[in-house]
């Protein structure tokens, strides 16, 4: 049963102002339609978690496109995207904010394009649908009700904790990339998986289900994964329930070169001054000891032509890099900036994960922290007075005389100046 637990002083501490006054709109609208709303999902989660919010997840007992232009209307929204098939609707906001209003339904639909009219259904059937009890429960914000917890599956309880439970036997088959999702949240919040639970995920990647789920939302959970802040610990989780494989496939699991994905994140986005490691990062990452591997993602991901050749040059251009930072001999800054400056961003973190030795990284650090912020001083406007005509010979000097800097064989703008009149005359 629900508990009766009022989370209105949750609301107030944890929403933003703006927040707050857009739910007092929507509960006022739904009241006055004769509906009843519910924020739902992980936004209930994260606000019992006393975690900060992103976005409002909002479910409607009535439908959702009459309120949600009602509301809309009402905040002079500049866009209201309806989708009739789904009865669900967006508005976007003067300040670029998007909110989405679903009508409670039953199914949680895998492919949108295949499905009948959904059929409409309480809030209690919408979220038996979902996947675990911790992202089933819902906040009303019905006007008069703002802040009733609605928990019809026990999601608090398991919250406080610290289980991930499916709804029913079956989750995991209807939805196999709820298995993906499981490991993801058990690694965020460092939760357990309730035994049944676990039983059922075990036999449903026993069952071969996850390569049911289309490549596709697969892939989509992948980049949630790289997202989080602990990507060890899931990686972890998916090789120990024996799926690393299969979603990364040919790539090698070597635990202590991944834990470097924990020890050395801190350290590599200072560096590179980033602020985050990318999925691509993280799929580099994870191929890095087996790069030829990464065609096999390749292959079974529908990437986009973009990504596919990041993926491709990254692959590429790290051995030879990987060989000349490592080099015992002397090497030139020139050499180290020809060969970086070839990698596309997201080879740099499976380069870095891969340098052992002291000396490759500290040429690795000398090129972003010197050598790729070197630029010649002198300009085409200068080679222009000197008299030189305007062409692609411009670039060439530039860089030749970049390269001279980097080196140290030119100092100053005077040296520059000269070399161009004793080598280009
Ligand atoms: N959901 C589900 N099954 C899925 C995906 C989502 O049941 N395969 C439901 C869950 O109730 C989830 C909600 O849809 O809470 C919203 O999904 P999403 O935004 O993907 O996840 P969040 O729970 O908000 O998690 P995160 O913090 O990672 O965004």
């Amino acid at each position: 049963g629900s508990f009766e637990v009022n989370l209105k002083k949750l609301l107030d501490e944890n929403i933003s102002p703006e927040g707050q006054e857009l739910i007092n709109i929507v509960g006022k609208w739904a009241s006055q339609l004769g509906m009843r709303v519910f924020l739902v999902g992980g936004i209930v989660r994260d606000l019992l978690l006393g975690q900060k919010q992103k976005d409002l997840d909002i479910v409607v007992e009535g439908d959702a496109l009459v309120l949600a232009q009602e509301v809309g209307k009402t905040l002079s929204a500049i866009k209201f995207i309806p989708h009739e098939r789904f009865k669900t609707a967006s508005i976007i906001l003067k300040n670029g904010q998007k909110i989405d209003f679903s009508t409670s339904r039953v199914e949680f639909y895998q492919h949108p394009a295949a499905l009948p009219d959904v059929e409409v259904s309480t809030i209690r059937e919408d979220l038996y649908r979902r996947d675990f009890t911790i992202n089933s429960m819902a906040i009303e914000i019905t006007y008069g009700h703002i802040g009733e917890l609605f928990d019809p599956f026990g999601g608090l309880l398991d919250l406080k904790e610290g289980i991930i439970r499916v709804l029913h036997n079956l989750s995991f088959v209807e939805d196999p990339t709820r298995i993906l999702r499981a490991l993801r949240f058990l690694g965020r919040f460092n939760f357990k998986l309730e035994e049944n639970t676990e039983k059922l995920l075990i036999d449903a990647i026993a069952g071969g289900f996850l390569n049911l789920a289309s490549p596709a939302r697969i892939l989509y959970e992948l980049k949630l994964i790289f997202t989080e802040k602990d990507i060890l610990k899931i990686l972890k989780f998916l090789k120990h329930y024996g799926i690393f494989q299969e979603v990364f496939p040919k790539a090698s699991y070597e635990e202590d070169f991944l834990k470097r994905y924990f020890n050395y994140t801190v350290e590599y986005l200072r560096l590179l001054k980033e602020t985050k490691i990318s999925w691509l990062h993280g799929v580099m990452g994870v191929y890095a000891k087996n790069l030829e591997g990464i065609e096999e993602f390749i292959k079974k991901y529908p990437l986009t032509g973009e990504e596919e050749e990041v993926l491709r040059q990254g692959a590429s251009g790290i051995d030879e890099a990987l060989i000349l930072l490592s080099l015992p001999r002397e090497v030139k800054g020139q050499e180290i900036f020809e060969t970086l400056t070839k990698l596309p961003p997201e080879g740099y973190w499976a380069l870095y994960l891969l340098l052992d030795r002291f000396r490759a990284r500290e040429r690795f650090k000398k090129y972003f922290e010197e050598l790729r912020f070197i630029k010649p001083e002198i300009t085409g406007e200068d080679l222009k007075a000197l008299g030189l005509k305007p062409g692609p010979l411009y670039r060439e000097i530039l860089h030749k005389i970049k390269m001279l800097k980097i080196d140290g064989v030119l100092k100053n703008k005077d040296e520059e100046i000269l070399y161009v009149k004793q080598n280009y005359f």
